[in-house]
């Protein structure tokens, strides 16, 4: 049985409900398509200094959407790293859970939330088996993990969302995209690969898709990316 989230903060969901060696890198969970090809767990990015990615800040565009609005009721960040979108969006008075692989990047964020005097929940946690969180969201954040996944793990992630979203809820996918060939951020993902997963036959609507900019350490002015507003419906 899955325990309810954020009762310890010792403990990790995967370790719970796989009963796992706690001392195995990848909590007991196949290894990720990015995982393999690195060669490191995604903690191991945590564990050596700020990974490319750490802007010390919410990225701009996860700012925007807030400031827009778009972020309500119970909110997922879906690989939320050390937390700063999470915790931006928390200190707008949302109820939110961030959920990541790396153990090294949740302590973070949880020692970030209580510095902050923000009760955001993090958890260690895969977003490939989001069914196990038994929960629902009114919106869904994904900053930067659907464009790490390889096509198999998208198709899993995709059918994971759909457990975890409400009807009428919202995700919103900020990923590297593949359409400027000057100065692409790793994984370029083509506006076609991102819209495959959301079929309308499996209950998806896709709202938009519009060019934005990811920044990182290595791309100050941000590399080009997606923006995909998508929508649960019925099936
Ligand atoms: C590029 S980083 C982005 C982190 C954060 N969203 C941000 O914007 O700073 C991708 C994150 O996804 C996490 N991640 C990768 N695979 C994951 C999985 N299967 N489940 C949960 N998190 C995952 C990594 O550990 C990493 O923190």
């Amino acid at each position: 049985m899955i325990e309810p989230l954020g009762i310890s903060h010792d403990d990790t969901v995967m370790s719970k409900q796989t009963g796992l060696r706690a001392d195995d890198p990848y909590g007991g969970r196949r290894p990720t398509s990015h995982e393999r090809q690195a060669g490191q767990p995604w903690d191991a990015s945590y564990r050596g200094g700020s990974p490319p990615w750490e802007i010390g800040a919410p990225q701009p565009a996860v700012v925007r959407l807030a400031d827009a609005g778009v972020f309500t009721g119970a909110v997922l960040d879906a690989g939320c790293g050390t937390g700063e979108n999470a915790l931006h969006i928390a200190s707008q008075g949302l109820r939110v859970l961030g959920i990541d692989v790396a153990q090294t990047a949740v302590g973070i964020a949880r020692e970030r939330a209580a510095a902050r005097g923000l009760d955001t929940e993090f958890a260690v946690a895969d977003a490939l088996h989001l069914g196990r969180l038994d929960r629902l969201f009114d919106t869904v954040l994904d900053c930067a993990l659907f464009h790490a996944f390889d096509h198999d793990e998208r198709r899993a992630y995709v059918a994971g969302l759909a457990t975890v979203t409400r009807r009428g809820g919202r995700i919103h996918i900020l990923c590297f995209s593949d359409s400027d060939a000057e100065t692409p951020g790793p994984h370029p993902v083509s506006r076609e690969e991102l819209e495959a997963p959301f079929t309308p036959e499996a209950g998806w609507r896709i709202v938009s898709v519009r060019p934005e900019r990811l920044d990182a350490t290595f791309a100050p002015d941000g590399a080009p990316a997606w923006l995909a507003m998508i929508e649960r419906n019925d099936v």
